[in-house]
């Protein structure tokens, strides 16, 4: 009898213990969700718009792309705007006038535009196209059928086994950056 008595006092410590962990996670202390949603409306670059996008994910969809994916990188041509470049120790000025609009070109491959340009849908793909490209890396567009149907240097293979959330925040980040038309259809 005893013994359960002194089981159960070490039960309830231990949850007390870990407690302060968990709720730390949620508080700002910790790596939570919401601390990379605070974050990614911190470091977005552009002007976002909201309206009725799932404010959630936007924020979390910044961070990814903002803050781990390098999206920009090489998505934008060149990526850091005149004296804003840190690779050259200077203060980081994302370039904003062709963010994420592509044109970086990898020997024979091109980056492409991303942004909503085409019926506000980024990279003119709906969110299941969008995922497909992700998950396969097939080229949605055909752009070098002569050397192979996938995408090249995107890094596919690494972002598929991001979740269906982690994607979906991506693609309405992508939808509430401001578009860019470049006049090319791709
Ligand atoms: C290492 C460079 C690199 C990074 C990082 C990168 N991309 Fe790409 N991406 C490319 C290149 C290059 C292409 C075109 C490849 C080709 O033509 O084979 C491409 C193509 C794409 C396409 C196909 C678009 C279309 O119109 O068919 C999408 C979508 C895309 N990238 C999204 C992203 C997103 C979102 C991120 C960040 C999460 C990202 N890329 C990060 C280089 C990159």
């Amino acid at each position: 009898m005893r013994k359960n008595i002194l089981l159960m006092v070490l039960a309830v410590l231990g949850v007390v213990a870990l407690l302060p962990r968990i709720s730390g996670a949620a508080n700002g202390s910790g790596d939570s969700e919401a601390d990379r949603i605070v974050r990614g409306y911190q470091i977005a670059p552009v002007h976002l718009n909201l309206k009725g996008r799932d404010r959630t994910l936007v924020g979390l969809g910044s961070y990814i792309v903002n803050a781990q994916a390098a999206c920009n990188d090489c998505h934008t041509n060149p990526p850091f705007a005149a004296g804003g470049d840190p690779f050259q120790g200077q203060p980081e000025q994302i370039n904003t006038a062709g963010y994420l609009a592509g044109g970086v070109e990898f020997g024979p491959f091109t980056s492409r535009n991303i942004t909503p340009f085409e019926e506000g849908k980024p990279a003119g793909l709906t969110f299941q196209q969008f995922k497909q490209v992700i998950r396969t890396g097939h080229d949605p567009d055909q752009e070098h059928p002569q050397i192979s149907p996938l995408l090249q240097v995107m890094p596919w293979p690494i972002y598929r086994h991001m979740t269906d959330r982690d994607l979906k925040a991506i693609y309405e980040y992508l939808s509430a950056i401001p578009a860019i038309d470049t006049g090319d259809d791709d």
